[in-house]
């Protein structure tokens, strides 16, 4: 077996849609197996960028796509984004495009819960996408969710919906908002209901046929290690578990189906939302790397916070998700900085003097003490911008990538020097390799 897991080793954004969609021309089928609409992949082939949310980024190549169990499927988000492709000329039928049918859906419900905590948590604000991601989760592992394959039996679904309706009128209650107009959600679902329908099925089923016929799995990752919902930096993280083991709860494959597991990694570090942030540079050269790198996000298109490589992170995401190699991305973003920084360890500040820290500790408190350790490297004045091969990187790009390589004891197996699809150096190639 040849399969790939590409997840993000960072804060999210590090340019997973990027190298999915080039991948993807050598996958048999791309899958997403976590998270939700909270994603903004983008993806630039030619003169045209695709931003996907829901949608796995092998849509974009025609390579067939589908959703997991894993993913909290906002409907109507889907319908939006499936026009909005298609009105980009690309082809969306149930022939390349599938959902699984024990996906729990978001529904309005959720946006409204997720919108109310938010405002009112003041300095206690995760800083979420807004779309209903958590509550729709919190449902999921609640037993409260409707899922896909409900919406073929909505009649029946008085039970469930008395079971939703409960928990979220005492919610809303509390926050001074009406209770759920049930009769205008279930009039929601029957209208969308067809629309998903057509898409519907049991994805496990279909992995293992797939599998069986010898098919090459390419598994899209959303956000990052750090935003792991265990693993990350807790409470300011996702819902989900983001790390590579989820492909197989949130597909239905084994554990063994992960195969080759691509950590993708900026050749620094940003983040989007609340939480600590050791390397982050609140000063001109965050606001440098922020405008070089175009760090905007694609779903809210807040700004990104900005900083130098954190080699103590990296890491960490690639011992937490068993990473194979990394693809290093926005190495062009570093072109014409006279000295770069790479983060190699952390001071613990305490009451009694400080404590040398080679990993993130899992406590909040601890990791807002945390100061940065610096290793300082000459930068480079040529230009990495659009490589496509080793050969063409300056020596002290090379060199800065060989450092990362030690640090995080991880391979770097490709590299990519612009959001161009095809500006992407392989180093290793990540489906050549057998499992
Ligand atoms: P994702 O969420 O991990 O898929 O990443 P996003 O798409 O949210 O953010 C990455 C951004 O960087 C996108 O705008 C990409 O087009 C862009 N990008 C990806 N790789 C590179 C690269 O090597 N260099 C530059 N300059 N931009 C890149
Ligand atoms: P991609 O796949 C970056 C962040 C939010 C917030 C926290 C919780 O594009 O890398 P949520 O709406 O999930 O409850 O928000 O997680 N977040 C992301 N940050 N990239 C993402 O996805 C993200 N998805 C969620 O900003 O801090
Ligand atoms: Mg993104």
């Amino acid at each position: 077996m040849a399969n790939v897991t590409v997840i993000g080793a960072q804060w999210g954004d590090e340019g997973k849609g990027k190298i999915v969609d080039w991948l993807a021309a050598r996958a048999d089928v791309v899958v997403r197996f976590q998270g939700g609409h909270n994603a903004g992949h983008t993806l630039v082939v030619g003169d045209t960028t695709y931003k996907l949310s829901l949608l796995p980024s092998g849509i974009v190549t025609g390579t067939l796509s589908l959703i997991g169990n894993g993913v909290v499927l906002d409907p109507w988000a889907l319908r939006d984004e499936i026009k909005r492709l298609e009105g980009q000329g690309v082809t969306i039928t149930p022939d390349n495009f599938g959902v699984a049918d024990n996906c729990p859906l978001i529904l309005p419900l959720h946006r409204d819960l997720d919108v109310l905590r938010e405002s009112a948590a003041g300095k206690g604000k995760i800083g979420t996408t807004g779309r209903g991601i958590g509550p729709a989760y919190e449902d999921k592992v609640g037993r409260r969710a409707i899922r896909v394959c409900d919406l073929a039996h909505l009649d029946e679904l008085e039970p469930q919906l008395d079971r939703v309706c409960v928990h979220h009128d005492a919610l809303r209650a509390g926050f001074g908002e009406p209770s759920v107009d049930r009769a205008e959600l279930v009039a929601q679902l029957r209208e969308i209901a067809p629309f998903v329908q057509q898409f519907a099925q049991p994805v496990w089923k279909r992995l293992r046929d797939l599998r069986r016929d010898g098919c090459k799995i390419l598994f899209e990752g959303a956000q990052g290690v750090l935003l792991d919902v265990d693993h990350g930096t807790y409470p300011f993280v996702t819902s989900s578990n983001t790390v590579s083991g989820t492909v197989a709860s949130g597909s239905g494959l084994g554990p063994a189906s992960a195969g080759f597991v691509l950590g993708i990694a900026k050749a620094y570090t940003t983040r989007v939302g609340s939480g600590p942030f050791p390397t982050e540079l609140n000063d001109p050269i965050g606001e440098r790397l922020g405008e070089r790198g175009r760090e905007f996000g694609t779903v809210t298109a807040r700004k990104r916070r900005c900083g130098w490589f954190d080699a103590v992170l990296v890491r960490q995401s690639c011992a937490i998700s068993g990473v194979t190699g990394i693809a290093l991305t926005k190495l062009d973003v570093l072109d014409g900085f006279e000295t770069i920084r790479i983060c190699t360890g952390y001071r613990l500040r305490g009451a009694d003097g400080d404590t040398q820290m080679d990993y993130l500790p899992a406590s909040a408190t601890e990791q807002a003490r945390l100061e940065p350790v610096y290793e300082e490297m000459d930068g480079w004045e040529a230009t990495t911008a659009g490589a496509r091969r080793w050969a063409d990187l300056p020596a002290q790009a090379i060199k800065y990538i060989r450092r990362i390589e030690e640090l995080i004891e991880c391979p770097v197996a490709s590299v990519s020097t612009s959001p161009e699809r095809e500006d992407t150096i392989l180093v290793r190639d990540p489906f050549a390799e057998q499992y």
